[in-house]
């Protein structure tokens, strides 16, 4: 079994050949696109600001970033070069948007490797769009602890996620009402607890907020990390001297 079919790069790449890089991201391109960029607005997103979107896919958040950011300000990372170049071939260009983001702010990586982004390398604002529904923990973990030298202090991540409820069973498939999705504790599609997101950041210079219920059309519900100017004091080791 693998982490998820996203993995799948050969599959993905077919799926692209057919014209399906919408459907490969999850569809609702309007909805979910128009609903995430509002949020990040609403959450007090500028012009000025640099934006990083973790698992960009083909851009369905990134085309009304890029249209909204000033130019250059948009960066991109994904696991699939076919769903980056799909993205900037057939989703920017035909916006005559492509002008405002260099090719190269669009990387191909599945290792969070964000210090490979050509930038001095300080987000004031990152967003992982159905991304943590398809990875394991410690890949979310991984994810917070590279992110977190290149964000500026006070800067944040908004990321969706599966909720799993604490009054609800974390080992066992939980069936999402509003969109009719089943989530499961250790394969794709995953739900967490809020505690496991806490355990994500443990150490790190990173504050998260509960999942709140924002009305995605497939029920997950997003959280805000906030990172901190340091570590919190009872992350640190004790000075015993
Ligand atoms: C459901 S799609 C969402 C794409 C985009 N955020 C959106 O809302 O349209 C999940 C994306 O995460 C990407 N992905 C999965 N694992 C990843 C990893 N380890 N690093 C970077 N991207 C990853 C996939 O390639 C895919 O594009």
């Amino acid at each position: 079994m693998t982490i998820s079919n996203y993995y799948d790069l050969d599959s993905i790449r077919q799926t692209v050949e057919r014209g399906g890089h919408r459907g490969a991201v999850g569809g609702m391109w309007e909805e979910v696109g128009l609903l995430t960029f509002r949020y990040l607005v609403a959450k007090g997103l500028r012009p000025e600001m640099k934006v990083l979107d973790v698992g960009c896919g083909c851009l369905r958040v990134g085309i009304h970033l890029v249209d909204f950011l000033d130019s250059g300000n948009y960066f991109g990372i994904d696991l699939s070069e076919d769903l980056l170049e799909a993205g900037y071939q057939h989703e920017l260009v035909p916006l005559g948007l492509q002008t405002k983001v260099p090719r190269g702010n669009l990387l191909c990586d599945g290792e969070f490797a964000f210090d490979r982004l050509p930038t001095d390398h300080h987000f004031d604002v990152a967003v992982a769009q159905s991304l943590f529904t398809h990875l394991p923990l410690n890949h979310i973990r991984l994810c917070m602890t590279n992110l977190t030298p290149v964000m500026v202090p006070g800067g944040s991540f908004h990321a969706t996620l599966f909720h799993c409820p604490d009054d609800a069973e974390w080992q066992r498939p939980l069936l999402h009402d509003r969109g009719g999705i089943t989530t499961h504790p250790a394969r794709d599609p995953y739900h967490y607890r809020a505690a496991d997101f806490r355990h994500a950041i443990h150490g790190l210079p990173w504050s998260v907020t509960e999942p709140a219920d924002w009305e995605h059309p497939r029920d997950q519900a997003i959280v805000t990390f906030e990172r901190l100017r340091s570590a919190p004091a009872s992350a640190r080791t004790p000075n015993l001297g």
